[in-house]
């Protein structure tokens, strides 16, 4: 693959030989905090991606790098329905050659590979409002964190002995890990799968300074008795930030947060301070806990409220180019999701407009017999009528039906078809633990 990009700029998939190179870019581009995760991405490591899923642009004259783009295959799974997904990252152009669209061919590149794997969907962080111009829209939740300090961890009281304990976790928990993340993941709609390749890769298979590397901590009883794990991240991203950040608690089955969340608090806070004074968290200095877990976590509602401090979900960006491909993947949850509901054994037709284009879903006894094309003829055809991507945001759970049509005065529907709609794709709060 060659594409001109015009003035001696040529776009094409890396090779091997472009590693030192690649390497070195994504260094220069944004900072040595992403040297070592841009080094497992191209050199190798990381299981489902090579160097030639890195897009470059070469400026022919010197041979020189000067724009990137790599591309992250995993495995997530819609209500249990597994399907594959794409995610663009390490998107850089040198300042030199910004604003000549170089990213926008490379995502041309990268949308047409990701196709080509079987993606029905692409999710991107980054940048604000800049990735819709390649369709995206806001989609699932990156993450609702909430900060507890230090000074306010509950405290032992007199005479009290810890319960509950946290330890590092070793090769012999991680089928433990494994299980409970898979137990939490099937209750969510949208999560994330690995394989055991990528859990041997989260495990063992970063780099020590890959900033994407987390490490995992066991909560057990004072029996040893194995009841949850807590993952933190290893290498703080953000150095100036005086908190250690906690990407993940999950508790088995039968465990309740009420009871565990003093001793975990003051476990983490315990682990935090240990690394701090050890040097282990390169931070300057260290206030408290960053729980950066989905907006809705039991641990929230276990914490006293006025322990607590917000920070702003920050959401994924999400791509789905073929839509009546990706509601047909998921028709089975769909169709279970009208179970129980007012719309169950539905019978009719709903027409979405989407203004240039539109599909209609048939429905038969809550069974949809058709998900196909259907061509509005003008913009008041159909059942309901989104703008732009923001069909995305229902789909993705991110938006209920009424919000979505207070906030755009063009988008519309029915009243039967804003039930149904809303029937069908129910609410998501939760996180992806998204593959990077
Ligand atoms: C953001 C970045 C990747 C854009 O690269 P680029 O090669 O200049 O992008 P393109 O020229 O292909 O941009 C496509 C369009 O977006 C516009 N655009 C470029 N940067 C933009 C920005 N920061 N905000 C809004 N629009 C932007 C371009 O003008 C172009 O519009 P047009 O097609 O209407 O002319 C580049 O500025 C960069 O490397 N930044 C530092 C690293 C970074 O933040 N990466 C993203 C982290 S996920």
């Amino acid at each position: 693959m060659l594409v001109s990009c015009g003035d001696n700029l040529a776009l094409r998939l890396a090779g091997p030989d472009d590693l030192a190179a690649l390497i070195d870019f994504n260094t220069r581009i944004f900072d040595e905090r992403i040297t070592d995760w841009a080094a497992d991405l191209a050199g190798g490591r990381h299981p489902t991606v090579q160097t030639c899923d890195f897009t470059v642009v070469e400026d022919l004259r010197d041979k020189k790098i000067v724009s990137s783009v790599c591309l992250i295959s995993q495995t997530w799974q819609y209500d249990g329905i597994p399907f594959q997904v794409g995610r663009p990252e390490l998107v850089a152009t040198d300042p030199d050659y910004r604003r000549r669209g170089l990213v926008r061919k490379q995502f041309e590149a990268i949308h047409a590979r990701s196709a080509a794997k079987g993606e029905l969907l692409q999710v991107i962080t980054g940048v604000d409002w800049f990735y819709r111009q390649f369709g995206y829209e806001m989609g699932v939740k990156l993450w609702g964190s909430r900060c507890v300090n230090g000074m306010d961890v509950p405290k032992l009281k007199e005479g009290e002995t810890e319960v509950y304990h946290l330890r590092p976790a070793t090769s012999g928990d991680h089928e433990f890990i494994r299980d409970v993340y898979d137990q939490a993941a099937r209750g969510q709609l949208f999560a994330a799968l690995r394989s055991p390749e990528e859990w041997d890769y989260e495990f063992t298979g970063r780099s020590k300074a890959n900033t994407r590397r987390r490490e995992w901590l066991v909560l057990a009883d004072s029996e040893g008795e194995r009841l949850g794990y807590v993952q933190y991240l290893a290498c703080l991203p953000l150095p100036h930030l005086p908190l250690f950040r906690i990407s993940q608690v999950e508790l088995k089955v039968g465990v309740g947060y009420l009871n565990v969340m003093p001793s975990l608090l003051r476990g983490l806070w315990e682990k935090a301070q240990a690394m701090y004074a050890s040097g282990e968290l390169p931070c300057r200095e260290i206030h408290g806990l960053e729980l950066a877990l989905e907006r809705d976590h039991p641990l929230y509602r276990a914490i006293p409220k006025n322990l607590v401090r917000d920070l702003k979900p920050s959401p994924w960006y999400i791509r789905i180019p073929d839509m009546i491909a990706f509601l047909s993947k998921i028709r089975p949850a769909l169709e279970g999701h009208l179970v129980g509901t007012v719309a169950e054994g539905y019978n009719g037709e709903l027409k979405l407009n989407f203004f240039r284009s539109g599909i209609q879903l048939v429905f038969d006894s809550g069974r949809i017999s058709a998900i196909e094309k259907w061509q509005p003829g003008e913009a008041w055809q159909g059942d309901a009528r989104f703008p732009d991507a923001s069909f995305l945001e229902l789909v993705c759970g991110w938006r209920r039906f009424e919000e979505m049509s207070e906030s755009f005065a063009d988008c519309w529907g029915t009243h039967e078809a804003a039930v149904l709609l809303d029937c069908l794709f129910p609410p998501f709060h939760g996180k992806v633990w998204v593959l990077a």
